[in-house]
């Protein structure tokens, strides 16, 4: 992206990220949590979040669909659009990594280059790549919302897994398998994950 603000100028908080983190009594994070549609990112980062907040932790998540309804409602599904898609978000998470909120990221961002921009955009160690490991054929079996099935019979193009491309990470911080794992394991998995990096407490 080229800036085309440039009579502009960063304006330090007196309200650090440090001291924000201290208020919350944990560090924040991006957990970014990647798969095809219908791997259960979206229902793993809500699940992960309902924990957290009984912790008394500071979260949100940003979900695909529903960012898609208003700050990224613009975009479509072609790789420009899903490029932009994830820039946006990536640059909010960065912003929310500063409010000292564990942000949660639910999007299928099917390509590298675009999540490895995402994770240098902040400093190392902020970023934590959760793959939602699930085959298609389990996605396509439980098609929830009905989308594989339009996107077979080609009423819906670009559809990733069909007829768009997803990349797995190859070395994201965690890898859960959302096919076979229950839900709560694969919570169990993803808070352990935090206590180990030390971003939260061991309770
Ligand atoms: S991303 O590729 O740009 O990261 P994002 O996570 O925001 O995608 O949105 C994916 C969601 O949009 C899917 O879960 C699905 O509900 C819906 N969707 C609609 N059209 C498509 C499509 N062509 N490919 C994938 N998902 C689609």
């Amino acid at each position: 992206m080229v800036r085309q603000s440039s009579n502009t100028q960063w304006h330090h908080a007196t309200v650090t990220r440090i001291r924000r983190e201290q208020q919350n009594g944990h560090h924040s994070a991006i957990i970014w949590f990647t798969g095809l549609s219908g791997a259960g990112k979206s229902t793993l980062a809500h699940a992960v979040e309902e924990r957290l907040h009984l912790r008394g932790c500071r979260t949100f998540v940003l979900d695909g669909d529903n960012v898609r309804h208003g700050l990224c409602g613009d975009l479509g599904f072609s790789d420009q659009d899903r490029q932009e898609n994830i820039r946006r978000v990536a640059e909010v998470a960065k912003l929310m990594l500063e409010a000292g909120t564990l942000t949660l990221t639910a999007f299928i961002s099917p390509f590298r280059v675009e999540r490895n921009l995402a994770r240098k955009l902040v400093p190392h160690g902020d970023f934590i790549e959760i793959y939602c490991d699930c085959d298609l054929a389990t996605c396509e079996q439980r098609d929830v919302k009905g989308l594989y099935k339009k996107a077979r019979q080609g009423a819906i193009k670009h559809f990733t897994g069909i007829s768009s491309p997803y990349e797995p990470p190859e070395n994201p911080e965690l890898i859960v398998n959302t096919a076979s794992n229950s839900l709560n394991v694969s919570v169990d998995s993803v808070l352990a994950l935090l206590q180990d990096r030390g971003i939260i407490n061991n309770v």
